[in-house]
């Protein structure tokens, strides 16, 4: 096996919002492909950075009333923060905002500029006037011109799922500042994508791409190549054009560049070359890994630029679908849009590696996170075929031959059958079919069970004089436990590395190179993974759709900075039916930490309602309160039971303060 040098990349998360499972597939199915070819031998370096430009990453430090380098710094520390709980080893992580990837986006910009690529021209663009700044499609909102609906925003319709121009929309205003936005006019600049059209139809059809991504983009060029706006007016967080004052580059031309640039950072650091893996005859291998919506960016754009600035071209773009919950796209109020971190507050990050790994294929097929499935596959293979095997043998060992192997294999045929499929297994991982990887994995699991099973060593364990019988027949469970858990090394790292401990011996190659341990001395074992318990499934659901109430909140912050966006009216406020309550009983209510469950009369009726205020208040000091609930809330379902309103409290991370009525006031009565 030859050592290849490979450059591996996920694509750049927005530094605008937390990393969620959804992103975790990708940068999961990455770190899996690279720990792989690591063990392999090869020389892999897998660089990932955050994409930190644009105006909605202005927009939101805007809000938040803080600069946009504050904004991205502390989004790079939650981010990473994450990724490494995961287990993710990046060899780099950095930021599109940085002096490599200035120096690169001005290097290709003005390397395409001289061989003639760009060109510039005057447009109209809508404009807000209050905010003074170009309004990029989704930060225009009004009606629908297909389907009048209400509330729709210049990038489509999310009722009738339309797709306009946002000059159609109609009674149109600013989503930032509320004003009616005016055209005005600019000079921007493209990239001529056409001058590329006969490179990137060969390009597109070589092999770098999967066969649905090749036949997708054969419909695009066919549909013909238009000029790419690569520029963005001031106010913009970006980098200036060089020749071009308060001109931006418009995001996307620069975060595909901050691939070289999170490399060349890890050049200077570690004395790497980067020539040996960007310069256009290079010899080594370049893949990113990316989400099947940007795959115009990274198989047309992409090539094309590093083509006319005379870099090398990817080796390959491997894409993957989308993450799906339950069977359906991930959704804040049904509490299926979970956090890398709210995930990791309740949950092994190895359960979820195994299980992306256990449905993963090569192709762009969206995958679903099933909670059932997802249960049913940790306990019975991780835990109950791998992990058991070691646990299963382990005892013996260590009460009865002080921890020591015996010094030949029972079954020599055995271990040879699981060191063979190595082939195999390495295959589908080259090939990233994880799932055929574990498939294969935990059919080997279950034969080394079987023959667990038919030695029945806790049988022999009882018989006088079998004393080699049984440490024989551990011996080689243990064994086989051992090649299976090299085998999953990729996919489950710490679980993996416990069990070396266990073991008191490391693997670090592949495991073509495997030798038994024989009359070799073991550690005491230890757990190395339970099972998946079902109430922090449901805590993480319900957490998730705490997070939705918590980022209910900016809304409040955006009015400080747009008076004009956030008002209601008249009609608005007459449609809630705000009424003083009675507070009859309130009980805590088990397995929620936050809930109080509280019977409350509203004048004609009583109702039930959850309400997060257990850390603010005790049952007793409740009942007999008054206290002002919205009677015509829409019930939600939550997973003690159904909350038929909601009561009215004051506060936050500060404490919370239940709002009441002053003396005098009955419940029933309603607030005008
Ligand atoms: N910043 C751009 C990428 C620039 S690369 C030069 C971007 N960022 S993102 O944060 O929106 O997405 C990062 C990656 O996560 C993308 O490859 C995207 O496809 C992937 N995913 C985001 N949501 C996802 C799912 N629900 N499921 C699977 N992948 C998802 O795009
Ligand atoms: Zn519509």
């Amino acid at each position: 096996m030859s050592n290849r040098k490979i450059l591996v990349t996920s694509a750049l998360p927005y530094a605008n919002g937390p990393i969620h499972i959804g992103h975790m597939l990708e940068y999961l199915q990455t770190d899996m492909w690279v720990r792989f070819q690591k063990q392999r031998g090869h020389t892999c370096h897998y660089v990932c950075a955050d994409d930190t430009h644009g105006t909605p990453i202005m927009l939101k430090a805007d809000r938040e009333g803080i600069t946009p380098e504050q904004l991205i710094a502390q989004v790079a520390k939650e981010h990473t923060r994450d990724f490494s709980n995961f287990g993710v080893a990046f060899d780099n992580y950095h930021s599109t905002h940085s002096e490599e990837n200035k120096y690169f986006s001005s290097l290709i910009y003005t390397r395409l500029r001289d061989a003639g690529h760009i060109s510039s021209r005057t447009i109209t663009q809508a404009y807000d006037p209050v905010k003074e700044m170009f309004l990029p499609d989704r930060f225009i909102k009004g009606d629908c011109p297909k389907c009048g609906a209400t509330e729709q925003y210049g990038d489509g319709c999310e009722v009738c799922g339309a797709n306009y121009a946002s000059s159609e929309l109609k009674n149109a205003v600013s989503a930032i500042s509320g004003e009616k936005p005016i055209d005005k006019e600019s000079v921007h600049y493209f990239f001529n994508l056409a001058d590329f059209a006969v490179m990137l139809k060969d390009w597109t059809t070589a092999g770098h791409l999967q066969p649905e991504v090749r036949n997708k983009l054969a419909e695009w060029l066919d549909s013909g190549l238009q000029q790419w706006d690569i520029s963005r007016d001031a106010p913009y967080f970006g980098f200036e054009i060089p020749d071009a004052p308060h001109k931006y580059f418009y995001v996307w031309l620069d975060a595909p560049i901050g691939y070289m640039a999170s490399f060349k950072n890890l050049c200077d650091k570690q004395g790497l070359d980067f020539d040996a893996f960007w310069a256009k005859d290079s010899k080594t291998e370049l893949y990113h890994f990316i989400g099947k919506d940007i795959i115009y960016f990274h198989a047309l754009f992409w090539p094309a630029m590093l083509q006319g600035a005379d870099f090398r071209t990817p080796s390959a773009i491997f894409a993957h679908g989308f993450l799906t919950v339950n069977g359906e796209k991930m959704s804040k109020s049904r509490g299926t849009f979970i956090t890398a971190r709210t995930y990791l507050d309740h949950l092994n990050p190895e359960y979820l590696r195994y299980y992306f790994a256990a449905k993963l294929g090569a192709g762009v097929d969206d995958l679903d996170l099933n909670f059932d499935d997802f249960s049913q596959r940790v306990n019975s293979d991780l835990v109950g075929k791998v992990v058991n095997i070691g646990s299963r043998c382990s005892g013996f060992i260590a009460k009865r031959f002080d921890n020591r192997l015996s010094d030949a294999l029972a079954e020599p045929q055995l271990w040879a059958e699981f060191i063979e499929a190595n082939e195999i297994i390495a295959e589908f991982y080259e090939n990233r079919e994880f799932a055929k990887a574990m498939r294969e994995i935990m059919a080997l699991a279950d034969k080394a069970n079987r023959y667990i099973d038919e030695k029945k060593p806790w049988l022999i364990a009882k018989e006088e004089g079998k004393e080699a019988e049984l440490q024989a027949v551990c011996t080689m469970g243990l064994n086989l436990f051992r090649v299976l858990v090299a085998y999953l090394k990729p996919v489950v790292p710490t679980l993996s590395y416990s069990a070396e401990v266990f073991l008191n011996c490391e693997v670090h190659g592949w495991i073509d190179e495997l030798e038994p341990l024989l009359n070799h001395e073991l550690n005491d074992f230890i757990p190395l993974m339970t099972r998946v318990e079902p109430d922090k499934i449901a805590a993480i659901i319900e957490a998730s759709k705490e997070n939705l109430e918590k980022t209910a909140a900016p809304v409040v912050k955006e009015k400080q900075f747009s008076p004009i966006a956030n008002t209601i009216d008249i009609n608005d406020f007459g449609k809630l039916d705000l009424r003083i309550a009675k507070i009859l009983k309130a009980e805590s209510v088990e397995g929620a930490d936050k809930l109080l469950h509280l019977t409350v009369d509203i004048g004609d009726e009583t109702r039930s309602i959850f309400a997060g205020i257990k850390s603010a208040y005790s049952p007793e000091q409740l009942e007999g309160h008054l206290t002002l609930v919205i009677a015509n809330l829409a019930p939600r379902k939550m997973r003690f039971g159904l909350s038929e309103g909601m009561v009215l409290a004051a506060g936050g991370d500060d404490g919370i303060y239940l709002l009441s009525p002053d003396s005098g006031a009955v419940a029933g009565m309603r607030v005008k």
